[in-house]
């Protein structure tokens, strides 16, 4: 009887607890409604003397940080590349100096009332490693115990973990492992933190869509939307080759547009790739179908979601089109209650980048008002 009254006991409790735990990462969902990646500065640091005191504590200024908060942002994603701080097979053991920097990063920003999302995010050739080694999964599993500990005194309505960014596993389903695994270890190291985790490959939408939630209610999924690539890509040095020789392709597409920008291609294939474009009907009905599976899947498992990573190259595309473009990802994502974070603040080489402010590398940084504009935040 006792064990028919405990089973019963059970059998009522797990769900219960379940709906408790997933309506607290709903609620804590609620706090990055909408937010500003901050890349550059923990990680894609490609000038060759890397990753120095001089950059990490003067890359992003406090400035910054008080424009980022007075233009309406309620979040930032700030990228942290693990590699400068991940000691082959001592990973625990995290570099205190090192860590000092990134804690006066983390400081600056909860300072001005922002919630920080510690997103994972390091360079191709670590990834391709997670896909390759088992072993290469247990050091990072050590690594993000021993970061989810530092930072399990923070408060957990301000600090996120997020798992990996992008994480490039063709294999889906050993993605699904090694997730699992990198959540298991942060969870070990920060019980009541929120997680973000997301898709293989790209995480974009298709990647989101075949994924089964982790056995952890306080997670929030995350996706990234940059569709179609040929429009919010043009003009960029990386990727797909195609993309750079592109130039002002409008959003809303048409034929008549893209006929012009095709003809730019110098390969026959690629100038279908761009012909394509204008024939796929890409605007803001588009967009809400695309993004209504997201939001689908997310109804589905009763998860809460967060679109992390979207913008448009602003090298080569015109102004108004990307504008055009942010506003419909932005209110598609509004009208389903999903939060959004955009790809990003903003690159100090030329000023632009994807970013939502104009910069050098002497002045401040200023907030580029079409871009404020078509996010619908203060101008
Ligand atoms: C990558 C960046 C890239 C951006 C847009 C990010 O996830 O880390 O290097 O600029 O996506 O392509």
């Amino acid at each position: 009887m006792r064990r028919l009254v405990s089973a019963c006991l059970l059998f009522f409790a797990i769900p219960t607890l379940a709906q408790s735990s997933s309506s607290l990462a709903a609620r804590r969902a609620a706090h990055l409604r909408h937010g500003i990646n901050l890349s550059e500065w923990f990680a894609q640091v490609y000038d060759p003397k890397g990753y120095t005191k001089e950059h990490l504590v003067g890359w992003v200024t406090p400035d910054d940080i008080a424009l980022i908060k007075s233009a309406g942002f309620d979040h930032v994603r700030l990228s942290v590349n693990p590699e400068p701080m991940m000691r082959h097979n001592m990973a625990d053991h995290l570099p205190p100096e090192y860590l000092g920097y990134l804690d006066g990063a983390v400081k600056m920003i909860l300072d001005h009332g922002l919630a920080v999302i510690i997103d994972m995010h390091p360079e191709s050739e670590f990834k391709a490693k997670l896909v390759q080694h088992d072993d290469f999964v247990e050091q990072f599993s050590d690594f993000w115990r021993a970061i989810a500990q530092h930072y399990s005194s923070y408060d957990p309505e301000m600090v996120y973990f997020e798992i990996l960014n992008e994480p490039e596993f063709r294999d889906r389903y050993r993605w699904a492992g090694v997730q699992g695994k990198l959540a298991a270890a942060i969870r070990e190291g920060a019980p009541q933190h929120t997680i973000i985790a997301a898709g293989a490959n790209w995480s974009d939408v298709e990647d989101l869509l075949v994924l089964t939630p982790l056995p952890d209610a306080n997670v929030i999924y995350n996706f990234h939307f940059y569709d179609p690539h040929t429009f919010t890509h043009q003009g960029a040095t990386w990727g797909t080759n195609y993309w750079h020789f592109e130039s002002k392709l409008a959003y809303p597409a048409s034929l008549e547009a893209a006929r012009k920008v095709a003809a730019q291609e110098p390969d026959a294939f690629n100038r279908l790739q761009v012909l394509r474009y204008g024939l796929d009907h890409w605007d803001g009905n588009r967009i809400g179908v695309e993004i209504g599976q997201a939001a689908e899947w997310g109804k589905h498992w009763n998860v809460p979601l967060t679109c992390n990573e979207f913008g448009v190259y602003r090298r080569a595309s015109d102004p108004q089109d990307r504008a055009r473009w942010i506003h419909d990802v932005r209110t598609t994502l509004e009208g389903y209650g999903i939060g959004w974070n955009m790809w990003d603040f903003g690159a100090r080489d030329n000023g632009m980048g994807f970013g939502v402010v104009n910069g050098s590398k002497e002045g401040p940084n200023t907030a580029d008002e079409v871009t404020v504009q078509a996010l619908g935040l203060k101008r």
